[in-house]
């Protein structure tokens, strides 16, 4: 039975929360509990953070992942917990996932855990689609870092009484969070028909997905988060400029992406697929806001001002 976001999010069932990782996603799921009342504590290593957390009434802690000795004596018995940091920028491990999991009172262990990891961790599938039963196959270290974050959590959840649910989620987008910046300065765009198949979710989806996950999410469970809607790379900034009233950014062929795009850009360029959202819209009760892009940038203001230059 599909529920409406007012039963989704009118009663999370939920006694506290802890959101490890206070950042704009937090943030937004921060405000879906406050907004019914749920206590929210926040973790954070900043003191921008730790100040974003005071603004927005919600506990603070302040520690480090890279550090363990900062997540000594964490209260988290019986919470949900949503684990939002990210792995550190190199490596092939997540080593701020295995010390936040070994700072746990074993005795005193959270009620579930939900995990965001990316969409990443199943790397080039030629633009096929993609469901949670597709074999990982990352291509990418920041892949490899989420692969192995999902695997230690899933590894905590056999020996220990705790429930997870992994979320592999895809590109997010939303207010604050569009390739303004890469657009104004003309950066090349690979040419439509050699552009990778992507898939995108808004960050307001994205929040009550994750709601919707602590409520409804099985444990042990993966689910795929997107909007379901796939596009190419090289269409989603031409769409994003008209809707900032934008020059289309300039299109190249491979050999000159090469000389001239990131090399981080180019890791997401060779990666083409298309994810498969079918098990989050049914077992997590999801009806989507924005649906495709154009819904979602209808609602964002072209003078948001990007603090994330998503790609
Ligand atoms: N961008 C995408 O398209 C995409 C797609 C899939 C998944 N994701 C992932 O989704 C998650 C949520 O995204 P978001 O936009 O909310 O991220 P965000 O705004 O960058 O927030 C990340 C939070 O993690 C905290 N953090 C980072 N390193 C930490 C450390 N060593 N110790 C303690 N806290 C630490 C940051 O705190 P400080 O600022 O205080 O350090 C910040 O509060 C992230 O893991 C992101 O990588 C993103």
């Amino acid at each position: 039975m599909l529920e409406t976001d007012k039963q989704i999010l009118s009663n999370p069932v939920q006694n506290s929360v802890f959101i490890v990782g206070y950042g704009d996603i937090g943030r937004r799921v921060a405000s879906l509990y406050r907004n019914n009342k749920v206590p929210v504590t926040g973790l954070a290593r900043s003191e921008s953070s730790f100040q974003l957390m005071k603004d927005d009434d919600v506990t603070a802690v302040t520690a480090d992942l890279d550090d363990i000795d900062s997540l000594s004596g964490l209260s988290l018995a019986g919470t949900l917990v949503f684990y939002f940091a990210p792995p550190p920028p190199t490596g092939t491990t997540d080593p701020r996932m295995k010390n936040f999991l070994a700072s746990l009172d074993m005795e005193k262990l959270p009620r579930k855990i939900i995990y965001i990891s990316t969409s990443g961790v199943y790397g080039d599938q030629a633009g096929q689609w993609v469901t949670e039963n597709t074999p990982p196959k990352p291509g990418a270290d920041r892949s490899f870092r989420r692969l192995d974050a999902e695997k230690q959590l899933q590894g905590f959840r056999n020996k220990h009484v705790v429930e997870t649910v992994i979320l592999r989620v895809s590109g997010i987008y939303g207010p604050g969070r569009l390739p303004e910046k890469r657009i104004r300065n003309a950066i090349p765009v690979l040419k439509e028909e050699l552009s990778p198949k992507t898939n995108r979710i808004h960050a307001d989806d994205l929040a009550k997905i994750c709601v919707a996950a602590g409520k409804y999410g099985r444990d042990g469970e993966i689910y795929n988060v997107s909007d379901g809607c796939d596009s190419n790379m090289t269409e989603y900034f031409f769409q994003i400029a008209k809707h900032l009233g934008l020059p289309k950014p300039p299109t190249v062929d491979w050999e000159e992406a090469e000389s001239t795009l990131s090399k981080g850009m180019l890791s997401y360029l060779r990666e083409s697929r298309r994810i498969d959202n079918r098990k989050m819209l049914t077992e997590l009760h999801i009806t989507l806001k924005y649906p495709d892009l154009l819904s979602g940038l209808a609602g964002i203001m072209p003078s948001s001002i990007p603090n994330k230059d998503n790609t």
